[in-house]
């Protein structure tokens, strides 16, 4: 029977309710189409930082760089607003990207056909919408040297930097177009060539990088227009390649399109280590502990896990199945709530996706 070690980073807010939803579908999937999780369970965020003070225990970084992959829940909360800032969660959580190479981070947005009334768009401008957001993300202005803060004569002045390297550019183009070739065919870069320089090499890399890859059709958009585009007209996208910052919030809009960020998986991979997979969404302190979380990102992280890391398709299609259904007959969190549907909690959307597995 083959086996597979995950480390699991359940984290803080909703992480444990969704975390123990996630689990529970794994277990039984993986009994169902004979296979074996080992879960290792490790503190991250602001659990790690009440216990070691510091949000990326060296133990979690080392379990989540041997294992064959990493399945994060979320991390955060407001109560380390006031720390320094190396110090929190979200620092935390940049030192494991780095930490584990990921430099490709994807984001599929795909509007299902039942909960294309959750979306404050209307239905005819998102209905067909199937698109991935691959952002860079060990690099940019997240990572740019220098930065800092310093006092001058006439008061502080902060600053970062936003770099990227050729090798940096050509290697996350590679990942854009080749999924695109897996799927529609289109890659959109989008960066900020008409001001940033930055954005010129990233402009002119990518358009290289696509000589390699003749039947893709490559298009520019700055990242004003793109923002625009993608509520005026999502359906025009296939493949969205772009930098770490712009990704951060490309990818946020992207994934309203939907309706709610909490229906959205995400992986992050690097060139050959373990990846990790985590929801778009964060830790939602606010409703935490109310069993009113949304489980179903993180668990179609853990079907994307399934599909790209441990090359268990079948089972990951049962995942993402089962999803649907459970939609379908009308079971709702209230983030994607309507009229004609039944409101339950966390717990029971778990319950429900695990009767698709009897
Ligand atoms: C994300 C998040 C993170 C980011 C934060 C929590 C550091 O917004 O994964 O999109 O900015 O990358
Ligand atoms: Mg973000």
């Amino acid at each position: 029977m083959k086996q597979h070690k995950i480390v699991l980073l359940s984290g803080d807010g909703i992480g444990p309710e969704i975390s123990s939803v996630t689990k529970e579908i794994l277990e039984k999937v993986s009994y169902k189409y004979n296979f074996k999780i080992h879960f290792v369970e490790k503190l991250f965020g602001g659990k790690a930082i009440d216990k070691f003070n510091k949000p990326l225990p060296d133990e979690t970084l080392y379990e989540c760089k041997n294992c064959d992959a990493v399945l994060l829940a979320a991390i955060g909360d407001p109560k380390y607003d006031n720390i320094e800032r190396g110090l929190r969660p979200e620092s935390g959580l940049l030192a494991l990207r780095a930490g584990m190479s990921l430099f490709a981070n994807i984001r599929p947005v795909k509007i299902l056909p039942s909960l294309i009334s959750a979306s404050t768009l209307k239905p005819e401008i998102i209905k067909n919408v199937d698109l991935i957001v691959v952002r860079e993300l060990t690099g940019g202005i997240y990572f740019g040297q220098p930065k800092g803060c310093i006092e001058t004569e006439s008061g502080k002045r902060a600053f970062n930097t936003m770099s990227y390297s050729t090798n940096e550019i050509e290697r996350i183009a590679r990942v854009a177009f080749k999924l695109a070739g897996e799927r529609g065919k289109k890659v959109c870069s989008v960066d900020k060539a008409n001001v940033l320089d930055v954005s010129q090499l990233w402009r002119e890399k990518v358009s290289e990088v696509s000589n390699e890859f003749k039947d893709i059709e490559l298009s520019n958009l700055y990242v004003d227009n793109a923002a625009m585009q993608l509520i005026r007209n999502p359906e025009q996208f296939d493949v969205i390649l772009t930098g770490n910052l712009f990704g951060d919030i490309i990818s946020d809009e992207a994934a309203m399109l939907t309706g709610s960020i909490g229906m959205l998986p995400s992986a992050s991979l690097s060139t050959d280590g373990p990846g990790l997979f985590e929801p778009v969404h964060g830790s939602a302190p606010d409703i935490a502990g109310q069993n009113k979380a949304n489980p179903i990102a993180m668990v179609l992280s853990a079907a994307m896990m399934l599909k790209i890391t441990l090359k268990e398709k079948e089972a990951a299609a049962a995942i993402e199945e089962a999803v649907n259904n459970v939609l379908k007959h009308g079971f709702r969190t209230p983030d994607i709530m309507n009229e004609s549907s039944i409101e339950v909690g966390c717990k029971e959307i778990g319950k429900e996706l695990l009767k698709e597995f009897d």
